[in-house]
């Protein structure tokens, strides 16, 4: 079966550096003057600048998408497209029990494609379980990946397809652009609204360092998404909140980045806009189908959004706080989001009066400042609605912890497009300030 990406080497495209190398376009240019930071250094190592004499570059990479209730019962049509002979399922017990894995597996059948299933995946999903997954696909003699699930499977189902030509240890390959083979086809099923079935992200937790760890590579940007609605209709009201609430920090945080672009800007705010007007009606109408469709659109297009653009400190930040105490992804971003709004408002506060207008309070804005004000009260008020109103000292984390927190967060591969570069102190009181 021929290799999904041809050529062995590794580069995302992703234009994290370029702007921090100056730049003419008005605010981008006052966004590129950041203190020095280790990103300097990462950018030496590994980072290919997008720049070209006066020009900026900006690349827009999707998988095949397909979109609309029952699309997900179409894995066995795609599966045979790819020329696969066999295929591993990776999905997880919960996403079983509600019945979508086994419509997936019937699809398979139809079409006549021999599979097996792995679902051994936590809702963090670990390094070891990466390994033994990608023993599965290579002893049962498997050729395309298919996650079916939350980020957790989907997640998971990408380091298997990484470890499985490339071998080795997941975390060797943490960063930007470390892949030298290519991976096996890979079609996603989302079931929540992650967007990792769009996305050249895969988020792994290292269980020995206790933290998340990212990996970025074009290579990982699924061959097919199969982005059923349908599928949101057995998330319960928290984890339509949670996983809601990561997509709205998804689209803020791209369309803050470093790496924002009008295309990447024009997903970043609709998505926005659906979560705005459909968050709340969603989890108080769970089988609203039209809600839920509004839903998962708006993951899709701030997942378009994020991997492309990039994300920022509030996510750099998550990582190494969901490493830390294994807490659901989506709380973790919004506990931290207000203390990144505020330290992010300084270096491109241009920026938000939009994303107020597309939660629906820009009429309030009379300047600039005002905006920020803005944006936190509607997210306050959103939070409140969903239920989602922890703070980091209610789910354990303590004054002693900040300080390995921050220092897994400065080096975590979001914190490149941020517009602002932090120092570690910066970092220890934003933690401070959220708990
Ligand atoms: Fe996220």
């Amino acid at each position: 079966m021929p290799a999904r990406h041809m050529g062995n080497r590794d580069q995302s495209g992703f234009a994290w550096n370029d702007r921090a190398e100056g730049g003419n376009r008005g605010p981008v240019a006052q966004r590129s003057k950041r203190a020095q930071g280790p990103f300097e250094q990462k950018k030496v190592q590994g980072m290919l600048p997008m720049r070209s004499g006066e020009l900026e570059f900006r690349k827009f990479v999707s998988p095949e998408v397909i979109f609309g209730f029952g699309c997900r019962n179409l894995a066995g049509r795609f599966a045979l497209n790819l020329g696969a002979t066999r295929v591993l399922v990776v999905s997880d017990p919960g996403v079983a029990a509600a019945g979508w894995t086994h419509d997936v597996e019937e699809s398979l059948e139809a079409s006549q494609i021999p599979y097996d299933l792995y679902l051994d995946v936590s809702p963090n999903p670990r390094s070891d379980q990466v390994a033994r997954g990608a023993e599965a696909f290579v002893s049962n003699g498997c050729d395309l990946v298919l996650g079916v699930g939350g980020g957790s499977p989907i997640d998971c189902a990408k380091g298997i397809g990484i470890l499985s030509s490339n071998g080795r240890d997941i975390l060797d390959y943490v960063g930007a652009d470390r892949l030298v083979e290519p991976v096996p086809p890979l079609i996603c099923v989302p079931t929540t609204a992650s967007a990792a079935d769009v996305s050249q992200f895969c988020i792994i937790t290292d269980v020995a360092r206790r933290t998340k760890v990212s990996i970025l590579s074009k290579m990982l940007v699924p061959d097919v998404s199969l982005t059923d609605p349908e599928t949101l209709l057995t998330m319960p009201a928290l984890l339509t909140a949670n996983t809601a609430l990561d997509a709205l920090t998804h689209a803020i945080e791209a369309y803050l980045s470093n790496g924002s672009s009008p295309t990447t800007d024009l997903f970043a705010l609709e998505a926005i806009r659906l979560i705005n007007g459909s968050l709340i009606p969603g989890i108080l109408e769970p089988g609203d189908r039209e809600l839920r469709r509004r839903l998962m659109q708006a993951a899709l297009d701030a997942g378009l959004a994020f991997s492309n653009a990039g994300l920022g400190v509030i996510h750099a930040m998550a990582h190494a706080l969901g490493g830390l105490l294994d807490l659901p992804h989506g709380l973790c971003n919004v506990m931290l989001m207000q203390a990144g709004l505020e330290y992010n408002f300084e270096a491109v506060p241009d920026r938000y009066a939009a994303i107020a207008e597309a939660l629906g309070v820009g009429a309030s804005v009379r300047n600039t400042r005002r905006a920020l004000d803005a944006i936190l009260e509607r997210i306050a008020e959103l939070r409140r609605q969903a239920g989602v109103t922890p703070t980091l000292g209610g789910c354990g984390v303590r004054i002693e912890d900040i300080p390995l927190l921050a220092e897994k967060a400065l080096t975590d591969l979001c914190m490149a497009t941020n517009p602002r570069w932090p120092t570690r102190l910066e970092i220890e009181s934003l933690y401070a300030r959220s708990l």
